[in-house]
């Protein structure tokens, strides 16, 4: 199996047919798929039919109260969220509803496009001793492996990279800079071949 998250997210006019024929496909050859809010928002009783790890990309930002309404209505094996809501009465909150639930919790500590360095990227450090409090893993970005490394470096669990292919990086360079999982959207799910792009790209990965 490739250390591979594929990102579901379909292209206009496509949706839940889309996806599933995707999983259907790829099931047997990745990690997991990432389903975000164009999904969701199309029918969430269709998580039901993805016979494979699912990792929610929510993005939660907001208080407890409603990061834990929002959840407590999704089927997934794990959710991200924002770090940047801070710890008292946002994620401690969040972190009960996921564990109750034997979700996964991973946070963004970094973002894989550019205005990340405005704001975020001045916390890094900071969002990952939030992580030890709260996280299964966090979220750290293939564009830019200077800050993916950083995170590597402080940070002993599971870490998933966005930005293979569409926004630029290499497929394994994230692995090699320490990701245990490259989260691959467009550059696999619009390929005409989605099997032989994992294959001839992530076979001799390591
Ligand atoms: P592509 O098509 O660019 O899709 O391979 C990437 C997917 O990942 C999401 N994304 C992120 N998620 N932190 C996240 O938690 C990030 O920094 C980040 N960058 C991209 C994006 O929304 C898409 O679903």
């Amino acid at each position: 199996m490739y250390p591979v998250l594929v990102s579901l997210d379909p292209p206009p006019g496509k949706g839940w047919n889309w996806a599933l024929e995707l999983v259907k496909k790829l099931k047997d050859k990745v990690w997991g798929f990432k389903v975000g809010w164009p999904l969701i928002i199309e029918g969430k009783e269709n998580l039901e039919k993805i016979d494979s790890r699912i990792v929610l990309d929510l993005k939660l930002a907001d208080i407890g109260y409603t990061m834990r309404n929002v959840i407590s209505r999704l089927r997934g094996d794990a959710v991200i969220a924002h770090a940047f809501v801070g710890y008292q009465t946002a994620l401690e909150i969040l972190r009960e509803e996921t564990a109750k639930r034997d979700m996964e919790l991973y946070l963004v500590v970094s973002m894989s496009h550019r205005g990340s360095k405005e704001f975020i990227d001045r916390h890094v450090k900071e969002f990952i001793k939030l992580a030890y409090l709260v996280a299964d893993g966090v979220v750290a970005p293939a564009t830019r492996l200077d800050v993916l490394r950083l995170v590597r470096r402080y940070w002993p669990k599971t870490i998933i990279s966005p930005g293979i292919g569409a926004q630029g990086a290499p497929p394994c360079s994230a692995l090699r800079a320490g990701a245990n999982l490259e989260i691959v959207g467009r550059a696999l799910t619009r390929s005409d071949d989605p099997l032989g792009f994992l294959e001839s790209y992530y076979a001799q990965c390591s």
